[in-house]
């Protein structure tokens, strides 16, 4: 146990009396280096997953731990404001896949020329081929009006959701699954079909299941559509904009330029820690 925290409790200003009862502490907080390349190859290894979808169904236990690692994100006020639909029904997929359909042509509209060709050939979703679908969404009104953390800005809520379908993705990699993200749909008609309550909005339409392979790019970035960013136009100092104005500053910005640059070549985590490929 460790010894500045002698019991089972947190000494706030060291006052017994003002003592805040706290869970276990982590025993073994550290991971080995095999543990950490494992993390972030899941980060690094996810895709979107659209068109590779094989039809095999998944088992409960892969399923449900993956709903469980999605239970475990973060959540502003500890407010869990998340519930998962799971959908295996062809019947009901095909009235999700009618409004994606709908909503897909009027996305080809607002895209002009050559872009409007190219969106109309991409494929952006896998409902009927995926054997499960999941309709992640948030009740607004979990944890009544006044939420810890959320008192300022509300769509917090909405963020904690999308933290659990993050964590959906990453568990589904590590799992040897494909998961796609599917958002072209009116969120009313989404709602109506799903028989989803006023306070509850749906945050994600995934699509999971076994895929035939994993691309090693995303596929819009394969496709033309968008480069990945460099990632030193992403960082400031202290205010929005800022470049590195001192060595400490630059030697970060220079590192994570290289990171990325060894990322290009060598998509695998060793890479990140000076190691050579799997
Ligand atoms: C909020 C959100 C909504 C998305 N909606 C769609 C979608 O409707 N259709 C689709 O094909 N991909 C969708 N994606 C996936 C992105 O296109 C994808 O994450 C991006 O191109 C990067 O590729 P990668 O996830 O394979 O790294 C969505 C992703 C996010 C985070």
């Amino acid at each position: 146990m460790d010894k500045r925290f002698p019991s089972r409790f947190f000494l706030k200003g060291n006052k017994m009396e003002n003592r805040i009862p706290t869970p276990g502490i982590q025993t073994d907080p550290d991971f080995s280096d095999a543990e950490r390349a494992a993390v972030y190859r899941a980060m690094l290894t996810r895709r979107d997953t659209r068109g590779q979808f094989l039809p095999h169904a998944i088992p409960d236990d892969v399923l449900s731990r993956i709903l469980m690692a999605a239970h475990h994100a973060p959540s502003v006020g500890f407010m869990q404001p998340w519930s998962f639909i799971i959908i295996r029904k062809d019947g009901t997929k095909r009235r999700v896949h009618d409004l994606f359909k709908t909503a897909n042509e009027e996305a080809a509209r607002m895209f002009d020329g050559e872009a409007r060709e190219i969106y109309s050939r991409l494929k952006l979703e896998g409902i009927i081929e995926s054997p499960v679908n999941i309709c992640v969404t948030c009740d607004r009104d979990r944890a009544g009006p006044v939420v810890v953390g959320r008192t300022h800005i509300k769509s917090m809520d909405l963020y904690s959701s999308v933290c659990a379908v993050q964590n959906m993705w990453l568990a589904a990699r590590a799992e040897g699954l494909g998961m796609g993200w599917v958002s072209i749909f009116s969120q009313a008609k989404l709602k109506k079909t799903l028989g989803i309550p006023n306070r509850v909005t749906p945050v994600a339409y995934l699509c999971l299941g076994q895929v035939e392979h994993l691309y090693s790019k995303p596929e819009l970035e394969v496709a033309g559509w968008r480069p990945r960013l460099p990632i030193e136009d992403l960082i400031s100092f202290e205010r929005w904009g800022n470049g590195a104005a001192n060595d400490e500053q630059a030697r970060l910005v220079d590192r994570a330029r290289a990171a990325q640059a060894v990322l290009n070549d060598d998509s695998t985590p060793a890479c990140l820690f000076g190691g050579r490929r799997e």
